[in-house]
């Protein structure tokens, strides 16, 4: 099972998570004892075959401006000939988001994963939330995905705790799981 985890990152925090996220992919794929790949990769770097030949596609963004940072959606646009062929549906996806969260509400973090959510959907691909039962709900999961808030009260940037990373492996692991379950 092939599995592309790939996200901008400006300054780090983004990249942090997919790498959790990485660490939680290949746990399950362990456990299933099948072969595997796990690539990490940032949005400017991916081809059209990088995405025809993963099973999983895990994107990730930070809030920029209240939605999700350009770099992604420049690669979900240069999409449209997978789209024309049809060639991603079936795959599932995963989607996560790292934000500053000043003032508390999330600053556009839910926008940025639902807007991930619509490009995968429109591919005919099948998206993967963050489940309640999942280890890190309560602190970095919503319905939609995970949600690492890296900013702290006075809205400056303070890092990505350990209790984000383990949601984050919970996530990667879950998404793989659920990607076995479809498996012939
Ligand atoms: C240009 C810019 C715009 C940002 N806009 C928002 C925003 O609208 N809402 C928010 O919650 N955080 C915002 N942030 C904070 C980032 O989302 C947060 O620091 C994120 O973790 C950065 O991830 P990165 O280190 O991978 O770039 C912004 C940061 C930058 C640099």
């Amino acid at each position: 099972m092939n599995v592309l985890i790939v996200c901008h990152s400006g300054y780090q925090h983004t990249q942090q998570v997919a790498d959790a996220i990485g660490i939680g992919a290949k746990l399950a794929l362990e456990d299933a004892a099948i072969s595997q790949s796990i690539m990490f990769k940032s949005a400017d770097q991916v081809s059209l075959d990088d995405l025809r030949s993963a099973d999983v596609l895990i994107f990730g963004s930070p809030v920029y401006m209240g939605g999700l940072a350009w770099q992604l959606k420049k690669l979900i646009d240069s999409t449209s000939k997978l789209w024309m062929a049809g060639e991603l549906e079936g795959k599932i996806g995963g989607v996560f988001a790292t934000y500053g969260g000043y003032g508390g509400a999330g600053g556009g973090v839910e926008q940025t994963l639902i807007a991930l959510h619509a490009n995968f959907l429109e591919h005919g691909m099948l998206v993967c939330g963050f489940p309640r039962q999942l280890t890190g709900y309560a602190h970095a999961g919503i319905h939609w995905g995970l949600a690492v808030r890296t900013g702290n009260e006075e809205g400056m940037p303070d890092g990505v705790d350990d209790a984000s990373l383990m949601a984050a492996r919970a996530y990667g692991e879950h998404v793989v799981e659920t990607a076995l379950r479809f498996q012939h």
